[in-house]
């Protein structure tokens, strides 16, 4: 089969490394891909954002079958447009896409449906926001409606603060038009865990858990990034957590989604507070979390082009869905600087088996790889203990060099803390 894959980060690469151990998979083109991922499909400068270009590619080469990964092209409906052209997709259409493309829907079908989430409230004008903001307890979580590459949510923890937020989304639009409705959310306490689930609509199969750590510095201090590591499984999330997700949130969130009339069928992820109330809603993302993936895919054990087919088809089912018992650990190398203004264009060099690099900001020149983004690539390991699995990561980061490298010291750590 030949495979379209939508998107060119570190989370595609490790799709389109898992999706190359199938017996079934083909040739693999990748819109735009990026410098690493050159090396596993063929690459073509397509923006993911680019609906027409990418369907002008689907209409003039041989593609048996699509996976889009990120939220951007699910939100514009690029499975839609894919699909009327003959072409079967991984990934949820434009009318399921919206339970991360508007957090103010899903947050109403959380209520509607009595699914467990952070109280709110929404306002689409700054005056109405501001007199409610008066009134708060701090902190609270201020969001913008839409899609704000991961930076649509703000703690704020005074009135002044939350002035400041309100004025930014609302009236000067940093986020532009996602920021024309807003949500302030009670601000929950506990341990954070991402569960990512396969669903064709009526069955849901999680994937083995895991813990991003989003802050740009050590001991979770800094800025918010689109994540510096990842470890998998959560030590967090038991077996009586997960049976208590799968029914008050996984269930759940499928019907309500069907209960719409916007049937889901791609990889759901849940982004959950494990609070002293129980497990918590905090977002809902509708692919593959960027660095989750780069942990959970390579701790499964089945075949994913077969999983994504019975995704697609509406004949998913748990038996199909294995995972390995091991850990694995992600650490992220970045430019340094990121997130805010970083430099690009060094030379990296990587060790010679690179199995285990998921490259996200790099790109080709002659024989170099050089790096081009904020997030350069990941580092992974898999080892029967988590430990083993931190240690593992940070010895393979460690063969990994370019100039302005920069990664946090303390993935996993957190982690390690629940096992003692
Ligand atoms: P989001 O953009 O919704 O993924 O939020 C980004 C991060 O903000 C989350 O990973 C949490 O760490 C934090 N966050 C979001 N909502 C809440 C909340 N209601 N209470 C506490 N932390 C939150
Ligand atoms: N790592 C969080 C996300 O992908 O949204």
């Amino acid at each position: 089969m030949n495979i379209l894959v939508i998107g060119g980060g570190g989370r595609e690469h490790a799709v389109i490394k898992t999706l190359k151990k199938s017996k079934r998979c083909g040739k693999i083109w990748c819109l735009p891909g990026n410098g690493g991922i050159e090396r596993d499909a063929e690459c073509y400068p397509v923006k993911a954002t680019d609906m027409d270009g990418i369907v002008q590619f689907a209409k003039t080469h041989p593609v048996d079958f699509a996976v889009v990964t990120p939220d951007a092209p699910l939100v514009l409906g690029c499975v839609d447009r894919l699909e009327a052209l003959g072409i079967p997709c991984f990934g949820p259409d434009q009318r399921a896409a919206i339970i991360e493309g508007s957090k103010v829907f899903s947050k109403q079908l959380m209520r509607k449906y009595g699914i467990p989430t952070a109280a709110s409230a929404m306002f689409e004008d700054p005056m109405s926001a501001i007199s409610y903001l008066k009134t708060c307890e701090y902190p609270v979580v201020i969001k913008a409606d839409g899609l704000a590459l991961g930076k649509g949510a703000v703690i704020v923890n005074n009135l002044q603060e939350a002035q400041k937020t309100v004025h930014e989304m609302m009236e000067e639009k940093v986020f532009g038009e996602s920021g024309s409705r807003i949500l302030v959310e009670e601000f929950l306490v506990g341990t954070e865990v991402s569960v990512l689930s396969f669903t064709d609509g009526e069955t849901v199969v999680p994937m083995v858990s895991s813990m991003d750590h989003k802050r740009a510095l050590d001991g979770d201090e800094g800025l918010n990034t689109g994540g510096m590591g990842t470890v998998a499984p959560n030590p967090y999330y038991t077996e009586e957590i997960a049976a208590r997700c799968m029914r008050e949130i996984f269930l759940p969130t499928v019907e309500a989604m069907n209960g719409e009339g916007r049937t889901f069928r791609g990889c759901l992820y849940f982004g959950l507070m494990l609070t002293a109330q129980g497990p918590k809603v905090i977002e809902y993302n509708c692919r593959f979390g960027d660095p989750e993936a780069q942990v959970v895919l390579p701790l499964l054990e089945s075949d994913l082009l077969e999983i994504m087919l019975a995704v697609r088809n509406g004949t998913l089912s748990s038996d199909m869905v294995r995972f390995s018992e091991l850990n694995a650990c992600c650490v992220v190398l970045a430019s340094d600087g990121y997130p805010k203004k970083y430099e690009t264009g060094f030379e990296i060099s990587l060790p010679a088996d690179d199995s285990h690099i998921f490259v996200a900001g790099a790109r080709r020149e002659g024989d170099k790889l050089l790096t081009s983004g904020g997030r350069v690539l990941g580092a992974v390991a898999t080892a029967p203990t988590l430990r083993e699995a931190i240690d593992g990561a940070y010895a393979l980061a460690g063969q990994i060099t370019f100039r302005n490298a920069y990664m946090r010291r303390d993935i996993g750590a957190r982690a390690l803390q629940a096992k003692e």
